[in-house]
């Protein structure tokens, strides 16, 4: 029970890496708002919660917008009296060269993911100073280590990312509030395997394509793409007491892929 009595707001959480995050934070003590813009993905994970003697609710949140984080926050409020934990896990991506990505597409992948963490941080920071503790989850990629060609809005989203957390995480240190950055490799989720409208994918750019799934593979020297539990797991520690000295970095989970 690693966080027994803990409230968390996880975004993206009907979707693979948040949903798995949300999941093992019940497990260990936690009440879960889980928010997505999908409302029936968020009721699926909720519910299999609810079902395991869990605590949770499902939120509709666009993490674009403010008036949307403000009501996800007042309802977590209702329900749970505070929260102890923020997981910024929504994103966007349109894997184009640079090039051929239009001024909508890069606006999009920066609204999405690094403006919504943004507002994510603003709305949430209040409570955290009222309870004089706090974490903040970050999610990155390798795209926050070693940035390529493909998607400048991406590269310039998850690098922004590693600003976004060392600000938070000197700005709030004082309340002993923390805030991490954890960067996945390659990890077999509908991101980078199905054609959503966040991030599309076509044969040419999905894992579904054998040619692409082995050359993400034979980039991960420990030999396997991670999974979603992977990435949970690596949130559940830096959310508990056992990080309780760790701030302002960014912890990879990526199987050595940004060696
Ligand atoms: N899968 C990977 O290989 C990988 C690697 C590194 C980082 N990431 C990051 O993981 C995140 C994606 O998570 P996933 O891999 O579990 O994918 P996923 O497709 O399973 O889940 C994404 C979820 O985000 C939700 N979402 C999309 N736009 C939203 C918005 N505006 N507001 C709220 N929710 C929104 C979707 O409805 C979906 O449920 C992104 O931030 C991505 O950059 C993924």
């Amino acid at each position: 029970m690693k966080l027994k009595d803990k409230v968390a707001l996880i975004t993206a959480a009907g979707g693979a890496i948040g949903g798995s995050q949300a999941k093992l934070f019940a497990q260990e003590g936690a009440k879960v708002a889980v928010a997505d813009i999908d409302l029936s993905k968020a009721k699926v994970i909720s519910n299999q919660i609810l079902n395991n003697g869990g605590e949770s609710f499902p939120i509709k949140i666009d993490v674009k917008d403010s008036n949307s984080w403000q009501d996800a926050v007042k309802e977590t409020l209702n329900q749970y009296g505070t929260i102890n934990i923020l997981c910024n896990n929504a994103g966007a991506n349109f894997r184009v060269e640079f090039e051929e990505q239009s001024e909508s597409q890069f606006r999009e992948i920066i609204d999405v993911g690094l403006i919504g963490s943004f507002l994510g941080i603003k709305h949430t920071i209040p409570f955290m100073k009222k309870n004089s503790n706090g974490v903040i989850l970050n999610l990155g990629s390798l795209a926050s280590i070693r940035p390529q060609g493909g998607s400048p809005g991406y590269a310039s989203q998850k690098m922004g990312m590693i600003g976004l957390t060392r600000s938070a995480a000197s700005s709030f240190a004082k309340y002993d509030i923390r805030c991490v950055l954890i960067s996945p490799g390659h990890v077999d989720t509908p991101f980078i395997r199905n054609d959503n409208n966040y991030s599309p994918n076509g044969w040419e750019t999905s894992i579904e394509n054998p040619e692409n799934y082995n050359k993400r593979l034979n980039d991960t020297p420990l030999g396997r793409l991670q999974t979603a539990e992977d990435i949970a797991k690596t949130f559940l520690f830096v959310a508990s007491d056992d990080a309780s000295m760790i701030t302002g970095s960014m912890i990879t989970v990526d199987g050595g892929a940004a060696i």
